[in-house]
């Protein structure tokens, strides 16, 4: 099944997206419903520390805080092994292991089904993306660790006690060295991923770190960046010299 085919089967089946797709996987009992205590639920803020967790994933297991190390890191869900779009996103993320790599970044995954089907599933991405995945693929069949990262949309939520287990939706969290979550992204179940602008953020969110600035609209490694309200222009011109000034708050420089 390709993910053109996606849209067609949601209105052939005349429902959401979400509701197509949550009857087709077999709901986990009530006993490992982890949603069902949302109260519980750390809430997670940019500079938030990203909360721990031990997990079984494809490369064993593993205590996510010794997984980071001092690693900038990835970590991103996708609802259901064996679904063409997390197909399509897994392979694009594995061909993209040498830009990662470049930055430092690791990448873990997150898919809501065991390890047996997990190892099954990678031979078909690695077949159809023309790519060998080498990042760990966190088996969380019991959405333990998409309660603990609020993986899930609010209609799932709102559903549970009718329809089961909530399912996860496709996040990612970009996590410093330090643990800190510095970026959320959340794309509903029907929507593939922009892998290119998961690198984009990467490297707005180093260049911030390394050198105190900031950057604007759709930047790109190479463009000019913004000097931040808290430096003065004097400074700014010691640090980088040519600032262009096109309002009092509002400047520019290369780096
Ligand atoms: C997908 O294409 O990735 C997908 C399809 C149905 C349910 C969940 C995900």
């Amino acid at each position: 099944m390709t993910p053109r085919i996606i849209p067609q089967m949601f209105r052939a089946l005349g429902a959401a997206p979400r509701a197509a797709w949550s009857a087709q996987v077999p709901r986990a009992p009530a006993f490992l419903r982890p949603f069902s205590a949302q109260s519980e639920q750390p809430r997670l803020r940019l500079g938030s520390t990203a909360p721990n967790f031990t997990a079984l994933t494809t490369k064993g297991e593993i205590d996510f805080h010794k997984f980071i190390g001092d690693k900038w890191t990835i970590l991103f869900s996708h609802p259901a092994d064996f679904t063409p779009v997390c197909t399509t996103e897994l392979g694009a993320f594995s061909r993209l292991k040498n830009e990662f790599d470049k930055r430092g970044v690791q990448l873990i995954g997150l898919s809501a089904n065991d390890l047996g089907s997990h190892d099954e599933w990678i031979k078909d991405i690695n077949e159809v993306g023309s790519t060998k995945v080498q990042f760990p693929i966190i088996a969380d069949a019991d959405r333990k660790v998409a309660f603990l990262y609020d993986m899930v949309d609010q209609q799932d939520l709102d559903n549970i006690d009718k329809k089961g287990i909530a399912f996860t939706i496709r996040s990612v969290f970009i996590i410093d060295p330090n643990k800190k979550i510095r970026l959320t992204m959340m794309y509903p179940a029907s929507t593939g991923r922009n892998s290119a602008e998961v690198l984009r953020v990467i490297d707005s969110l180093q260049t911030g770190d390394k050198k105190g600035v900031t950057t604007p609209i759709d930047w790109q490694v190479g463009d000019d960046v913004i000097v931040p309200p808290s430096v003065s222009t004097a400074d700014a011109q010691k640090k980088f010299g040519e600032v262009r000034e096109v309002k009092p708050y509002l400047r520019y420089t290369k780096i």
